[in-house]
């Protein structure tokens, strides 16, 4: 038997336990508790749009009632008997036309006027709670990249923030339209390119709140998601010290060692690991700048594309823009094949190591066991926050200085001070073999063009564009940097 009869025949009663159990299935999703609620809130954003939902929700409820009640009421009441006669016939009535104009225009108003206040106070931050803290959210398929310009952090993914102070983002996009949707505190608004949209919110509570990219932006939209983790003051200066600590040097020959020269010569021209560093914001934002504009000028042969920031990786609580718990085995099999846990990523339509026949990573076992080992070591060491290196007194180039600089920005990560060649070229000698490079430049100014545009002159044997820019270096620490170069004989 059809569960639904013939028009001939009765509604189907079989319709009625199913529809009973839609009706409870949508009743379970205005649970508070389940991680991406809007009725759980955490802060005055949120809650005055949930109060304002409920509002309009209850005075659509009583329009609602009086409608469907009128209607069914007049059905049958006025309902066909038999010895009816046609009733007399009417067109128009100005006094009941004239109250159903006027009574939804007061109850649009009255919704209007709540809406319309919640725009304006979504808009300026509140005075009376605390110095607003600028952050600066940006939108990437798939991924959301976060930069703190007063505090120079950058970071993805994973948003902190202290609570009980006002939020106050600025919304961009680099590629697409996405949108900013934390459900348990603010949003959601979209992420335009070329538009900045500015919003504010705060968190009451602390905890761990989940956001979500909610304005469809490609094949990954459902994807593209973030952690919000608010806590205290005082928690989150301890978290801003520990983004400018840099990670404890793995121990020589050990698998995070490996895995590191594995990672910068196939992973770095598009993740940065190195932002806890003095100079390292502004650098990275000049990094995330060049590989926007090369994927724009290349398309799908571009070799870099905007990568999420990696620096402190081990200790974020998700991966892949929190679409799976950060483990070892979710690593491992991200890398592998990103498609097994996200489909359509840039990195593994564009890095070249990911040009094989079915589109796994080209790394063998233990190279990829290694790269894994490594960005799970990427956590704030033991050292202190890294310390800025204080500008040359004399105005003489200092090697002593230029060797800080060298460890600073760590470049012994590709460069060995000896001939043996790691991502780069080895630095034994380097400044007599800089003087013969180019017919016309001298080892000097060899070594500051190789330095300031290294894509200017790869050595043969290397490819142009892994080495990153520092624009954060001065003339001056070029300088420097060159004096300790020409120290290593
Ligand atoms: Cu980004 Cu949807």
């Amino acid at each position: 038997m059809s569960l639904i009869r013939s028009v001939t025949g009765r509604p189907g009663t079989a319709l009625i336990p199913l529809i009973l159990v839609a009706f409870v299935a949508i009743l379970a999703a205005c649970t508070p508790s389940h991680d991406q609620s809007t009725f759980d809130t955490a802060g005055p954003i949120a809650k005055q749009q949930a109060d304002l939902f409920i509002f309009i929700f209850w005075v659509a409820v009583a329009i609602f009632i009086l409608v469907e009640g009128a209607l069914i009421y007049s059905v049958f009441r006025y309902r066909s008997r038999p010895d009816d006669k046609i009733p007399r016939q009417v067109h128009g009535n100005t006094r009941l036309e004239i109250t159903w104009t006027i009574v939804p225009a007061f109850v649009l108003l009255a919704i209007a006027v709540p809406t319309v206040k919640a725009i304006y106070d979504h808009a300026t931050p509140p005075t009376d709670r605390g110095e607003p803290l600028e952050i600066v959210a940006i939108g990437h398929q798939w991924w959301f990249e976060f930069r703190y310009p007063s505090l120079e952090i950058v970071t993805a993914n994973e948003l902190h923030i202290p609570t009980d102070r006002p939020i106050v983002v600025t919304l961009q996009s680099q590629d697409v339209i996405h949108s900013f949707w934390i459900p348990k505190l603010a949003g959601k608004l979209d992420m335009v390119p070329l538009n900045d949209n500015v919003f504010w919110f705060l968190a009451e509570r602390p905890g761990m709140f989940y956001g979500q990219c909610a304005e469809f932006c490609g094949v990954a939209h459902a994807h593209m998601r973030f952690r919000v983790f608010a806590s205290p003051e005082e928690e989150f200066g301890q978290w801003v010290t520990a983004m400018r600590t840099p990670p404890d040097a793995p121990e020589p020959d050990s698998p995070a060692a490996l895995g590191r020269t594995t990672f910068l010569a196939n992973c770095s021209m598009c993740h940065s690991v190195d932002s806890y560093r003095s100079g390292g914001y502004g650098d990275e934002i000049a990094a995330q700048d060049l590989r926007w504009d090369t994927l724009v000028e290349q398309r799908e042969e571009s070799p870099i594309v905007s990568g999420p920031n990696l620096t402190h990786l081990a200790t974020r609580n998700a991966l892949a823009a929190g679409v799976v718990p950060l483990t070892e085995e979710n690593l491992l099999k991200w890398i592998q094949n990103p498609a097994s846990i996200k489909h359509g990523t840039r990195m593994q339509a564009n890095a070249a190591v990911y040009k094989t026949s079915n589109n796994h990573v080209d790394l063998t076992d233990e190279e990829l066991g290694n790269v894994v080992a490594y960005l799970l070591s990427l956590e704030p060491g033991e050292g202190g926050p890294a310390e800025a290196i204080p500008p040359s007194e004399s105005g003489e180039p200092d090697a002593a200085r230029g060797e800080a600089l060298f460890a600073a920005n760590g470049c012994s990560g590709c460069h060995s001070l000896g001939d043996d060649m790691l991502v780069g070229p080895g630095l034994k000698g380097v400044a007599v073999r800089a003087a013969t490079r180019v017919t016309g430049l001298s080892a000097d100014e060899y070594l500051y063009q190789s330095i300031r545009e290294p894509a200017a002159f790869a050595a043969e044997g290397y490819t142009a564009g892994v080495m990153l820019k520092f624009p954060s270096l001065t003339d001056g620490d070029i300088a420097d940097l060159i004096e300790y170069l020409k120290t290593l004989e």
